[in-house]
């Protein structure tokens, strides 16, 4: 099993809980060597919870990727005529404008030909992806991570890592069909990442922001809770995980009715169901959720294992409890697939 580039580090910042998986690229495929988590307190202590999952893992690497979500990240699926990479990258700093809250200048862009020849009422033209995030995310980011000693390499999206879990995932499970529609659910702490993919690409990205946090305060509001009891009661409610599913039932239904929007914007847009849905993030594992889900999108929903794509060393970590907290690794096992790259 040698390493076939240097191992990284896959750093997912959520704002509840920081996620470090540790993985080099081996003859078996990507390989995890190492694993750690640490919650961010209600101080909001990003930085001390990141330090403090460094210093407990002790791992081999500094070389590190991580990812940016929320609303300074923007993401756009814009048709425009066609043209080579070169020109596209060129245009769109003129385009740009239209399609961003932002000043131009203000933020770092990317851009991604998606389809080369969709069929339009006059010119030829193409679907491209069009990425911008704001530089002082980015740069309060790399700030974070510099400051706990680690080098990063690279900056993802939240959304396009948890495709590529999935893809990872797939690529070990004979590959995914290229016309299948699935839409990937992350919910986390302060937000759900949508991302409805065709094949290996994403047609859809949005974040809604309701999530685990919600789901406290209606556990807190119902059982007049303080903010860190209602947080222990909701994940661990003993013999009354039918009130605890009750009071956060309303909360559970507002989510599924923003998923299904989004449902229906993909769908009217490209005259294409989305087949199955797959749920991650640790919000995944509230009461009541794949009812609430199934009733409101009269669809298969499957709660997967990101870590079903990748290989665990052996003796090197607690499988156990890797394995209780998988649901809760899929943007990490995306941003691990960069140790192919590096
Ligand atoms: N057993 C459980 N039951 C219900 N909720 C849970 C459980 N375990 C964890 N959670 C919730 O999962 C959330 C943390 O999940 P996750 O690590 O995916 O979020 P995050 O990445 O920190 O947040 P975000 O992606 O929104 O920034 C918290 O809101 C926590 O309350
Ligand atoms: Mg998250």
């Amino acid at each position: 099993m040698l390493g076939r580039n240097k191992p990284i580090l896959a750093i997912d910042i959520g704002s509840s809980e920081i996620k470090a998986l540790e993985v080099s690229d081996t003859s078996r495929g990507i390989t995890l060597t190492g694993f750690g988590r640490a919650r961010i307190g209600s101080q909001n202590d990003t930085i001390m919870a990141i330090n403090e999952l460094m210093q407990q893992c002790r791992f081999k690497t500094k070389r590190c990727v991580t990812s940016v979500s929320g609303r300074s990240v923007i993401v756009r699926y814009v048709d425009m005529h066609q043209m080579s990479e070169e020109d596209l990258k060129q245009a769109i700093r003129f385009e740009a404008d239209k399609y961003i809250p932002f000043e131009v200048d203000d933020v770092v862009m990317d851009t991604q030909i998606l389809e080369d020849n969709v069929a339009s009422s006059d010119q030829a033209s193409m679907r491209v992806l069009l990425v911008a995030v704001r530089k002082s995310l980015i740069e309060e980011h790399l700030l974070l991570l510099q400051e706990a000693g680690l080098s990063p390499l690279t900056i993802d999206v939240d959304a396009f890592a948890l495709g590529n879990a999935f893809e990872l995932r797939a690529s070990r499970q004979g590959g995914l069909s290229p016309e299948k529609v699935v839409a990937l659910i992350d919910i986390g702490a302060n937000k759900t990442n949508i991302n409805i993919l065709k094949g290996p690409v994403s047609y859809f990205t949005r974040e809604v922001y309701l999530a685990g946090n919600d789901f406290t305060e209606a556990v807190s509001r119902k059982f007049n809770l303080e903010p860190d009891e209602a947080e222990r009661f909701k994940a661990d409610p003993g013999d009354q995980a039918t009130d605890v599913e009750e009071a956060i039932l309303p909360t559970l239904d507002d989510l599924g009715n923003e998923i299904q929007l989004s449902f229906d914007y993909f769908e009217n847009q490209f005259d294409r169901v989305v087949e199955e849905v797959y749920v991650s993030g640790g919000s995944a594992r509230l009461p009541g959720l794949q009812r609430a889900f199934e009733g409101a999108f009269e669809k298969s929903v499957v709660f997967w294992n990101p870590l079903e794509g990748v290989e665990v060393a052996a003796g090197k970590i607690d499988t156990r409890v890797l394995e209780a907290y998988a649901g809760q690794l899929a943007v990490g096992v995306g941003l691990a697939t960069r140790v192919r790259r590096w």
